[in-house]
C-alpha cells in the first residue's frame, strides 16, 4: 500500500506547501479561464494573486450549486469543448440538472482517487469487484468502475437494479469487495434470505458504502448480516464523483479527505463563516487539480467535522450527519432523518427499513414513522417494539412520533439513494 500511495508519508507541513502551491495555480486556472469565476472574483474584489496564504482561501467567494445551475450545461467548464471527454449530472430535486466535466487527466485523477479508497478499504489487485452503484449520468457506477481497474481489480458492472441477479451473481462470480449504496445494500440483504441462502457465507470480505448518509447502526448491521468489513467512501458529483474521501478498514474512524486533490473548509451554513476547529458546520471543498471544471469553495450542503489525521496526515471527516436541506423542524425540533434512522437500528425487533411521513394537521405538525419488523414479531412484541422507539425518539430527539409497523417488505426498496422523507406539509 505505501509504495503504491506516496501521499500517505506526507507530512502535515508538506501537504500545506502542496496545497499552497496547487490552489495558487488552480485560483489562476479559473480565474483566467471561465468568466463565471472572473465574474464572482472581481465582484469580490478578489484576484488569484490575493492569495498569501491557505487562509486568505476565505476572501474567495463561494460556489453554489445554484451558480452552477444558472450556468447551465457548461458554463463552469474551464477548457475548451474538445478537451472535455466525459460528462456526468446529477439530477436535482428539481429543475434542471448540474453538469459536470472531464478532461482526460480529471478521468485520471479521478480513477486514481478511487483505486486509492479501494486500497484504503483493504481492496487489493487481482480482487473482483461487484459494482453495484447505478452507471449511467450519476458518478457512482462509472466511478467506482474505472477506479476499481485502475486498482488492478476484475469488475463486475452490474449497476443498480435487478436485485434476484445481483444475489446470483454474488454468488456465482465471487467477488471480494462490493460498492453500492449502504439501503441498497439491505435490500440485497433482504433477497439473500429470500432466496434463502446465507449472507455470511458469500466470498464478500469487504464493501465501500456512500452516496447517501449511513450511520454507526447501520455499518454494525451491514458487517454483522454479511460478515464483512464496511467502509465510508463520500464524494459528490460537482467536486468529483465517488473518492473525494474514503474510510481506511483498520481505523474505521470517519473518511480521510484526499488532502493532495481537494482542500476541506467548515463554515457556518446560515452565515458562511469558518467555525472553530473541529466544530460542526458545512462541508466547503476546493478541487485542487481539477482542469475541466475547478470548484472554488463549493458549498456541499452536508454536515461534519474536521478531525486530524490517523493512519496518514490527511484530516479525516466526520460521518456526514445530514445535509442544510436534508434537515426537518418539527414542531420547532430540528430533526435529521439519519437521527432517526440510528434509533430505529438501536431496537433490535426492528429492520432498518421505514418512511417518514410528516403533515401538518390544526397547524401542528405530525410525524408518523413507517416500518418493518423483523419478520418472527408477533403482534403483542411489534406494539413492544414500537413503544421503545417512540420512547428513545423523544428521549434522544424530543420528537413525539407515531410508529405504524407494517409488513415485511410492504415498503419500496430502492436500487440507489434510499428517499425514505415525504414532506407534505
Ligand atoms: O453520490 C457520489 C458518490 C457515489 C459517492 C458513490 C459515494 C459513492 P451525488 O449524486 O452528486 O454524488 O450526491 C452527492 O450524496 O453531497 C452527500 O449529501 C451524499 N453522500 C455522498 N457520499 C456520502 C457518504 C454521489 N459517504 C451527495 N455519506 C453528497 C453521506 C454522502 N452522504
Amino acid at each position: 500500500m505505501s509504495a503504491l500511495d506516496p501521499i500517505f508519508h506526507a507530512t502535515r507541513e508538506e501537504l500545506d506547501a502542496l496545497q499552497l502551491q496547487r490552489l495558487t495555480s488552480i485560483l489562476h486556472h479559473a480565474y483566467e479561464n471561465n468568466a463565471s469565476y472572473r465574474r464572482k472574483f472581481d465582484a469580490a474584489g478578489v484576484r488569484p494573486d490575493d492569495l498569501g496564504s491557505l487562509d486568505c482561501l476565505a476572501k474567495f467567494p463561494f460556489t453554489t450549486k445554484s451558480d452552477l445551475r444558472e450556468a447551465y450545461p457548461f458554463g463552469f467548464f474551464a477548457v475548451p469543448m474538445e478537451k472535455v471527454v466525459r460528462i456526468h449530472a446529477s439530477s436535482g430535486t428539481t429543475g434542471k440538472p448540474t453538469v459536470v466535466g472531464y478532461t482526460k487527466n480529471d478521468l485520471n485523477a479521478w480513477s486514481g482517487l478511487v483505486a486509492r479508497s479501494i486500497r484504503a478499504a483493504g481492496g487489493r489487485a487481482g480482487m473482483k469487484v461487484h459494482i453495484a452503484y447505478g452507471y449511467g449520468l450519476f458518478t457512482g457506477g462509472l466511478g467506482a468502475h474505472y477506479g476499481a481497474e485502475a486498482a488492478g481489480c476484475m469488475v463486475i458492472p452490474m449497476s443498480g437494479g435487478q436485485t434476484e441477479k445481483q444475489v446470483q451473481l454474488i454468488c456465482d462470480f465471487e467477488p471480494d469487495i462490493i460498492m453500492v449504496t449502504p439501503s441498497y445494500m439491505l435490500a440485497i440483504l433482504d433477497e439473500f434470505r429470500r432466496q434463502g441462502r446465507d449472507p455470511r457465507a458469500t466470498s464478500l470480505r469487504v464493501g465501500l458504502f456512500g452516496a447517501e448518509p449511513w450511520g454507526e447502526g447501520m455499518r454494525s448491521e451491514i458487517e454483522r448480516e454479511f460478515g464483512i468489513d464496511a467502509c465510508d467512501i463520500y464524494g459528490l458529483s460537482e467536486v468529483m464523483g465517488p473518492g473525494v474521501a474514503q474510510e481506511f478498514a483498520q481505523t474505521k474512524d470517519g473518511p480521510t479527505i484526499w488532502e493532495d486533490h481537494f482542500l476541506p473548509e467548515i463554515v457556518e451554513p446560515k452565515t458562511g463563516t469558518p467555525v472553530d476547529e473541529g466544530q460542526e458546520g458545512e462541508l466547503v471543498l476546493t478541487s485542487l487539480l481539477k482542469e475541466a471544471m475547478p470548484v472554488i469553495r463549493y458549498r456541499t450542503r452536508d454536515l461534519t467535522r474536521l478531525l486530524p489525521g490517523s493512519v496518514t496526515a490527511m484530516r479525516r471527516m466526520a460521518k456526514i450527519s445530514g445535509r442544510c436541506d436534508d434537515m426537518l423542524i418539527i414542531r420547532g425540533v430540528n430533526v435529521f432523518p439519519s437521527q432517526i434512522e440510528e434509533m430505529i437500528l438501536r431496537c433490535a425487533g426492528l429492520t432498518p427499513h421505514h418512511e417518514i411521513e410528516i403533515t401538518r394537521r390544526n397547524r401542528l405538525d405530525e410525524i408518523q414513522i413507517l416500518i418493518e419488523a423483523r419478520t418472527d414479531l408477533n403482534e403483542e412484541a411489534q406494539a413492544a417494539e414500537a413503544l421503545r422507539l417512540a420512547v428513545k425518539l423523544k428521549d434522544h430527539i424530543g420528537i413525539s412520533a407515531d410508529i405504524r409497523i407494517v409488513p415485511h417488505n410492504s415498503l419500496t426498496r430502492s436500487a440507489g439513494k434510499a428517499n425514505r422523507v415525504r414532506d407534505r406539509r
